[in-house]
């Protein structure tokens, strides 16, 4: 006989001993890679079972039933072992890999130092909070202003000493009429041209003065600005409104008083007052035990208030006879230095990051 049967030997005894041959491949086969290549010889296309298989045609017909289950049979036991090999071998890898990536994870670690938001930072979004919470927006304005909506449009007029180059800083060329800014105020200005009435706004940010730099004075600071206009305001809302701040800020029991005070674009206009956290008053008149934090006088200044100047209303176009409103303002650093017993100012423009981890958590 001639034909591909020459090249196959079909007997139950060779085919016995292919899987025999395949058994003992993959079972000495210790990894993935190498499993893989005993399946290659004994499973695959060119193993001795495929050709087998192939020869199956060349067969008389009558044959090949017999020998085609012969056949069928011993593939189905190769891929068996085949597949029982593979999930003992991955599991030996995945244990060998689990063994070999332990970790410890109690050894000390290098931790990465953490950072701090800055404590001027903090307390901003604290004091927006207090106001956001009431619903109350937060507005923002350029740090490098209009001299017109920083001075003019708040009634400051152009003879006003706080204009004069001593206190402001001017953006060259002076031509261009340009400061930068030297209170929050004129965010009230750009926000009353802007807005739909009523406004609530609060409009925090930094602000330069032609300042000297030492322990309580720093050139470029902070303010937060309140600004309320709706139609009945009077000076108790703004009462109201200062001493849910300063409860929210310095806790309760504080106590706070307006004290008369001038400024152009209030009227009346008053200084807030926070009675002395330190000596509660009790260093006035009191040579004995002066305090000085309050310089024995009981109270410190806290920042400006008062009822909005009509003046200030028409210039933005409001009509004074329907609305009216009241506004504040006070500094950050001065709040930070109340509140956090944060002595030095200098401080907090040094960006010293253990001054920043000294106070973090404390804003909140
Ligand atoms: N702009 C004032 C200043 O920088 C602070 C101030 C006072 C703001 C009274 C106000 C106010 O809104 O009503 O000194």
């Amino acid at each position: 006989m001639t034909g591909p049967t020459d090249q196959a030997d079909l007997s139950q005894q060779t085919i016995d001993a292919h899987v025999a041959a395949a058994t003992a491949a993959f079972a000495a086969a210790q990894t993935t890679a190498e499993l893989k290549q005993a399946r290659l010889a004994h499973a695959g296309d060119r193993s001795a079972l495929a050709l087998a298989y192939r020869a199956i045609g060349g067969l008389a017909p009558e044959a090949r039933k017999e020998v085609g289950q012969l056949l069928g049979k011993a593939r189905a036991a190769v891929a068996d072992a085949l597949a029982a090999r593979e999930a003992e071998v991955g599991e030996a890898e995945l244990a060998a890999r689990l063994v070999a990536e332990r970790i410890d994870v109690t050894l000390p670690v290098e931790l990465a130092p953490v950072g701090a938001a800055h404590p001027i930072t903090a307390l901003i979004e604290l004091m927006s909070d207090v106001f956001t919470s009431m619903g109350w927006e937060v507005a923002e304005g350029p740090e490098a202003e209009g001299e017109w909506l920083n001075f003019d449009a708040l009634n400051i007029g152009p003879d006003h000493p706080a204009r004069g180059t001593s206190d402001t800083l001017f953006v060259e060329p002076i031509a261009d009429h340009i400061v930068l800014r030297t209170h929050t105020s004129p965010v009230q200005a750009r926000t009353m041209l802007d807005r739909e009435l009523p406004i609530y706004i609060v409009c925090p940010g930094k602000v330069y003065r032609a300042d000297e730099f030492d322990a309580t004075h720093v050139p470029v600071f902070h303010q937060i600005e309140g600004l309320c206009i709706d139609k009945g305001i009077s000076l108790a809302n703004l009462k109201g409104t200062l001493d849910h701040l300063a409860t929210s800020m310095f806790g309760e029991g504080v106590e706070t008083r307006m004290r008369p005070h001038y400024f152009p674009f209030t009227e009346p206009s008053a200084e807030v007052d926070l009675k002395c956290f330190v000596c509660h008053g009790a260093s006035v008149g009191n040579p004995d035990a002066p305090c000085r934090t309050c310089k024995s006088q009981g109270w410190i200044e806290w920042g400006g208030c008062g009822v909005v100047n009509p003046r200030v209303l028409i210039a933005c176009g409001i009509d004074a006879d329907v609305y009216s409103g009241f506004a504040f303002g006070m500094g950050i650093e001065r709040t930070l230095m109340f509140r956090n017993n944060a002595a030095d100012m200098r401080d907090m423009v040094e960006g010293d990051v253990r001054f920043s981890r000294s106070l973090k958590g404390m804003a909140r």
